[in-house]
């Protein structure tokens, strides 16, 4: 190894410069980066005009962020990562609610309503009525539980992505449970939906030969003092997309059922219990 670069040694000419007083964990991360990168070129023996299509793939993916969209996020999505990273950093025992992708449509301050209280507020779709609890491993309810909840309307679309054409805070609320632990909200069974698919990302699954689509689902963060906090959804089983969901969210024990009831105030119903760990506890401490 002379130190200039060369092809066969090209990692080690990179990783060789790291600084002596690097942060630990950054040096970690940023030799198998180089590492990996460098063998992902010489595996595909990537061509200039590869690298180029590449860069510019990227520079688009940042040229469409905003405030309200982010690309990168839906990037990471599509290519499974956002849900290997969850899956890394949230294992839990069996029996425990498991997590999805939070996804980019939750909005921090949806309106706290009472048990019970319907949140579609546009008067679209067939109503649903969403039913559990909050419970520990053992059975017992939790108290206090914050179950904010979010979901498309029946046209497939969020009410940020329709401002003006869809009422604020439609299919959103936030719901405390009492000591039973019990939550209940009428919401509608909702529908699958593409996600944004007008930007590079949507170009990559085209190119992929991919469709854009998840399956129905409905959105909870489900927190309470001392346990885990549970970002997930729920999911509609017959979904035509539960097994090809284009972000990889859904897990069997998510699937939920939606049973039809046909009464006055709701066409369906569907029970989940929240199943939730304190806070300490994770798969591999057990
Ligand atoms: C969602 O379910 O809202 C979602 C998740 C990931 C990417 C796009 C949308
Ligand atoms: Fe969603």
């Amino acid at each position: 190894m002379t130190g200039f670069f060369t092809e066969e040694f090209s990692i080690e000419a990179v990783n060789g410069r790291m600084g002596a007083r690097v942060h630990p964990r950054l040096a970690e991360i940023m030799e198998s980066l180089v590492r990996h990168l460098h063998s992902f070129a010489k595996d595909v023996h990537l061509t200039t005009e590869e690298w180029e299509f590449a860069i510019d793939f990227l520079t688009k993916t940042g040229g469409i962020c905003t405030e309200e969209r982010q690309e990168f996020i839906l990037l990471s999505d599509t290519l499974g990562l956002s849900m290997l990273v969850d899956a890394l950093n949230n294992r839990r025992p069996p029996g425990a609610t498991e997590n999805t992708v939070l996804g980019p449509f939750h909005v921090v301050g949806a309106p706290e309503r009472k048990m019970g209280d319907k949140i579609t507020l546009d008067g679209k779709g067939e109503a649903c009525l969403f039913e559990g609890r909050a419970i520990t491993t053992g059975g017992d309810p939790i108290s206090g539980a914050r179950i904010d909840v979010w979901s498309d309307n029946a046209d497939g679309f969020y009410d940020v992505q329709q401002p003006g054409i869809q009422p604020k805070w439609n299919n959103r609320g936030v719901f405390r449970t009492g000591i039973d632990g019990c939550y209940s909200f009428v919401g509608i069974k909702p529908v699958s939906y593409p996600i944004p698919n007008d930007g590079p990302v949507g170009q990559m699954l085209e190119s992929l030969g991919r469709h854009p689509y998840r399956p129905a689902h409905m959105h909870y963060i489900v927190t309470a003092p001392g346990y885990q906090k549970i970002v997930t959804h729920t999911f509609v089983g017959d979904d035509p997309y539960i097994t090809s969901d284009t972000v990889f969210g859904v897990k069997q024990t998510l699937v939920a059922p939606f049973e039809r009831i046909d009464h006055e105030h709701a066409i369906w119903r569907s029970k989940f219990d929240f199943v939730l760990i304190p806070a300490a506890e994770t798969a591999s401490t057990l």
